[in-house]
């Protein structure tokens, strides 16, 4: 049996936990050996490079963070995905390097061939068998999760500028690689979005 690598993308709410829990809970129960992992944070040095890239106060200059992602998912993806993979074992990913080409990428400062490439190389060209997006309106998002109207300040404004150009991005990728990317609209009802999962994963493993 040869190993199948599975990752979930989408901005930040967008339902990849659930989704990804769903899918395990169906392979599981297929009788497949799972690994659940996420970027960044899948491996120890990688709960390390986490910490610095997610709470550290104040800046981290542009490439040092593209770089602390790439060093997270270099030690991942040798010590972790490849094994996997190569014991003919399922991967179930949060986030990979299509997060750096969307976040880093719309930081307006690195290019997104650059921050793919760095990642190409960190990974030896490592790229996963299906990559589901899950595509969600980040103003849609909030508007959900905050009933209340005042108006955004400037910087809330900055922010929500920013997740529209990550979601852009995402869609820019799913739609260079159609062969990769499944997306689907994350307002669709789990139930819903965790059979298109399964119907796409079920054709790669057959
Ligand atoms: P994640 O752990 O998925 O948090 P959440 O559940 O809030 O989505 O990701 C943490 C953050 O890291 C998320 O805001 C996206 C960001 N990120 C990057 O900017 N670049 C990357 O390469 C990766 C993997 C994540």
């Amino acid at each position: 049996m040869s190993g199948l690598w599975i990752t979930f993308e989408g901005g930040d709410g967008s339902g990849k936990t659930t989704q990804a829990s769903l899918l395990e809970e169906w392979l599981r129960a297929s009788g497949r050996t799972v690994v659940r992992t996420r970027e960044p944070g899948g491996t120890e040095v990688g709960m390390l490079v986490r910490d610095i890239v997610l709470h550290h106060r104040g800046d981290i200059a542009p490439r040092a963070e593209a770089l602390l992602y790439a060093a997270d998912r270099a030690h991942h993806v040798a010590t972790l995905v490849r094994p996997a993979l190569a014991r003919g074992e399922v991967v179930i990913q949060d986030r990979y390097l299509d997060s750096s080409v969307a976040y880093q990428g719309e930081g307006r400062v690195l290019d997104a061939d650059e921050i793919r490439n760095l990642s190409l190389w960190a990974t030896e060209g490592a790229l996963p068998d299906v990559t589901v997006l899950l595509d969600l309106d980040p103003a849609a998002a909030r508007a959900r999760l905050d009933a209340d109207d005042k108006p955004f300040d400037r910087l809330e404004a900055e922010k929500a500028d920013f997740h529209g150009r990550v979601r852009t991005a995402f869609l820019a990728l799913a739609a260079a690689e159609p062969d990769r990317f499944l997306v689907l609209d994350a307002t669709l009802p789990p139930a819903e979005l965790a059979a298109a999962v399964r119907e796409r994963v079920a054709g790669r493993l057959a």
